[in-house]
């Protein structure tokens, strides 16, 4: 196949990118976006600040925005993401305790009930544990509401959409032996046994020189898939832009069954959220194919 949605697609997974909504009137990206892409993470337009801007007032313009561009071009949608300590409104920011939790339950209700039925797989909870060597939750306003915040937005998400499969979202959870990466684990692990509603795990692969890939990442997704759970990396770039390091993460989703897709974090270098400096993504500024793209395509189609 030449594509990478069409490659991805013989495997039974899909291949996906962020899309920001101020970039779908650039013909490149929107031309490069709608060839080779079949799945469409939006990248800031679906946050609880885009989506609630103030209590208890929804807008989806954005995220509508980007869901009927993905629809239209025949593509699926994940949802980003709904309880998270960054990118909270004004008004969230400022809230504690049972008002906050009530909020959040609200919010997730408001947004999911808007799309219900139209989303792939929504990010519930995004980013809730700590980095280092604790292995524990961060700190956070939603965190200080009681440590049964994650499992009470995986309940009320279920709840508010069936239809959609429910991820747990953080970064620096590729590495196996990481402190974080096993609290994660245990989360999900002790969810299954109390029959806490969880789909998926994702992970966003941000991989850069603090964050390397380790082989060990084909070892976190299968012992994630063990669990019972899908895995879908969600948001993958490569400070560096390494082909060999492209095709490595590649063929570990492939590796594993139950990773079902994977998506990278921006169309081409100029996109991305790290600055075109880092070279992370599979097209360069002009839409030039990269050779990471090359190896990603070779990856997908078995060779
Ligand atoms: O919308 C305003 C705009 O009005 C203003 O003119 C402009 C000036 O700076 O800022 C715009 O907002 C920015 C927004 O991106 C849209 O471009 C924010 O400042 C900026 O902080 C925001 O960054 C996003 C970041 O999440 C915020 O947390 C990145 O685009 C987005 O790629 C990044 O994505 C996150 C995932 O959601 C979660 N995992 C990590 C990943 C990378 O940080």
């Amino acid at each position: 196949e030449s594509t990478l949605g069409a490659a991805a697609a013989q495997t039974g997974r899909y291949f996906g990118t962020a899309i920001a909504q101020g970039k779908l009137g650039d013909g490149q990206y929107t031309s490069i976006a709608s060839r080779e892409f079949d799945m469409i993470t939006a990248e800031n337009e679906m946050k609880i600040d885009a989506t609630e801007p103030n209590q208890g007032q929804f807008n989806f313009s954005g995220g509508d925005r980007i869901y009927n561009w993905a629809v239209q071009n025949g593509k699926r949608v994940r949802g980003h993401t709904l309880a998270w300590h960054n990118q909270q409104p004004n008004w969230m920011r400022s809230m504690e305790g049972g008002s906050l939790r009530q909020a959040m339950i609200n919010h997730i209700n408001g947004v999911m009930n808007h799309y219900r039925g139209k989303i792939y797989a929504w990010d519930v909870v995004n980013e809730a544990f700590a980095d280092g060597n604790s292995g524990g939750r961060r700190d956070s306003n939603l965190q200080r509401t009681g440590n049964d915040w994650i499992e009470v937005a995986f309940r009320t998400a279920r709840a508010a959409d069936p239809s959609a499969k429910l991820c747990y979202n953080d970064y620096n959870i590729d590495n196996w032996n990481w402190a974080k990466t096993q609290g994660v684990y245990n989360m999900v692990r002790d969810f299954k046994a109390r029959g806490v509603p969880i789909d998926c795990v994702g992970l966003q692969s941000h991989f850069n020189s603090n964050s390397p890939y380790n082989s060990n990442y084909r070892t976190t997704i299968s012992s994630f898939a063990a669990l019972g759970v899908d895995v879908q990396i969600t948001e993958l770039d490569i400070q560096g832009g390494s082909a060999t390091t492209y095709a490595n993460v590649v063929n570990d989703c492939l590796a594993v069954s139950r990773c079902t897709g994977i998506t990278v974090w921006g169309v081409r270098d100029t996109d991305s959220w790290l600055g075109s400096g880092a070279q992370a993504l599979l097209f360069d500024g002009n839409g030039n194919k990269k050779a990471a793209y090359t190896a990603v395509l070779n990856a997908l189609n078995g060779g």
